[in-house]
């Protein structure tokens, strides 16, 4: 509990000062972002060597990209000489190595320093020791994990732990096959609001009688029935005359073969601290990141995800699209509506949370402990 002034049933928020103060942001992009595995990347995205993103995790920017042996390797963008941005595009493609716009020093894709001008001269610079400084890289589910912790945590306890303790167990998400699944659609959402918010609307579904009508329809339950609202997404089924997670209801695409009997026609939904949520459907994945670029703005990035066959095929996916992307803008208008409120001095203390809305609680507390503000 965060505050025992309101009878049990009832639990108070952060206040509102967790949502606008940029102290608040600068310690949770110490102590969440830059400490936990932070997912920047699909990995066909770096379809091939030297192929690279840049990612800003938490204070740092990050540079990811495919190495000559094909592995994805990650590394602080931040020059060895004398701190200079390394690379400066947020996508791109280099033959064999990374060239410093200041002073040209020169990294290959293995991080290793392999040219400066008049390095020759300088011969107490060892390449390996002013090489580029490597971060830890998973990838899961077809995307990319980096932790820039010196020991990160587990990732099968924090990443794949969350989506087992969500789904009974792994083989539950391996049967979509996401790995594998290619891109129909990707849209980059810019919120207005602070990353707390979206992650508290994405794990309740209070809202969704009100602000989602084209959800409710496909997903009867979720318009309706108290307990329903506990949890979004924790297999809820598709309504009687719903063909497939179509914005009108209408068929969908091919269906994931390994989907089971017990998954057909279901939706779930997973929410992975500190930024990813992930929907899956029979015929389809919608992965979420995101990207808290300041306390009250947060990039998203949001694919949809399809079997190969369906994407190359060229066949139509945007009734398909629509849906999640509707109802990921009523989500985000409703975080932006929130946001302005957090500074009003009405707000000071924060709000109440009801009974189906007790995730969130959990969630704040989960914050305080990371912030060290709340004893575990
Ligand atoms: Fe990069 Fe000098 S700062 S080469
Ligand atoms: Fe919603």
């Amino acid at each position: 509990m965060t505050s025992t002034s309101l009878p049990d049933s009832l639990i108070a928020t952060l206040p509102g000062s967790s949502y606008t103060d940029p102290g608040v942001f600068a310690q949770e992009q110490e102590r969440i972002f830059e400490a936990m595995w932070f997912c920047v990347a699909r990995s066909s995205d770096l379809p091939k060597p030297g192929a690279f993103r840049t990612v800003d995790v938490g204070r740092e920017s990050i540079l990811v990209t495919r190495a000559r042996d094909h592995a994805i390797r990650a590394y602080f963008n931040v020059c060895r000489h004398r701190g200079a941005k390394l690379c400066t595009e947020e996508t791109g493609e280099v033959k064999r190595a990374f060239q410093c716009p200041y002073h040209a020093w020169t990294y290959d894709l293995s991080g290793k320093l392999v040219a400066a001008p008049n390095l020759t001269k300088m011969p107490d610079v060892g390449r390996t020791e002013y090489g580029l400084v490597s971060v830890a890289v998973r990838e899961w589910l077809g995307y990319v994990w980096v932790c820039l912790a010196e020991n990160p945590p587990s990732f099968e306890e924090d990443v794949i732990g969350a989506v087992v303790e969500r789904l009974g167990d792994v083989e539950s998400i391996e049967r979509y096959d996401v790995d594998n699944l290619a891109v129909g659609k990707r849209i980059v959402y810019d919120v207005k609001a602070n990353w707390k918010l979206i992650i508290e609307n994405f794990m309740e579904c209070y809202h969704c009688a009100t602000i989602h009508p084209e959800l409710t329809e496909v997903l009867p339950e979720f318009a309706d029935g108290y307990a329903a609202q506990y949890y979004v997404g924790h297999g809820a089924e598709f309504g009687e005359e719903i063909q497939g997670f179509t914005v009108d209801g209408s068929e969908g695409l091919d269906r994931i073969p390994g989907v089971s009997q017990e998954q057909d026609r279901r939706y779930y939904a997973i929410t992975v601290k500190p930024q990813v949520f992930i929907n899956l459907v029979p015929d389809h994945v919608i992965f979420h990141r995101m990207y808290p670029v300041a306390v009250d703005r947060t990039v998203v990035e949001c694919d949809w995800l399809y079997l190969p066959g369906v994407v190359e095929s060229g066949k139509d996916v945007s009734r398909s699209v629509e849906l999640f992307d509707r109802v990921n803008r009523q989500d985000f208008d409703a975080c932006e509506r929130t946001q302005p409120a957090m500074s009003s001095r009405l707000y000071a203390k924060g709000g109440v949370l009801v009974p189906s809305e007790h995730h969130i609680g959990a969630f704040h507390d989960w914050v305080l402990e990371r912030l060290g503000t709340r004893q575990p």
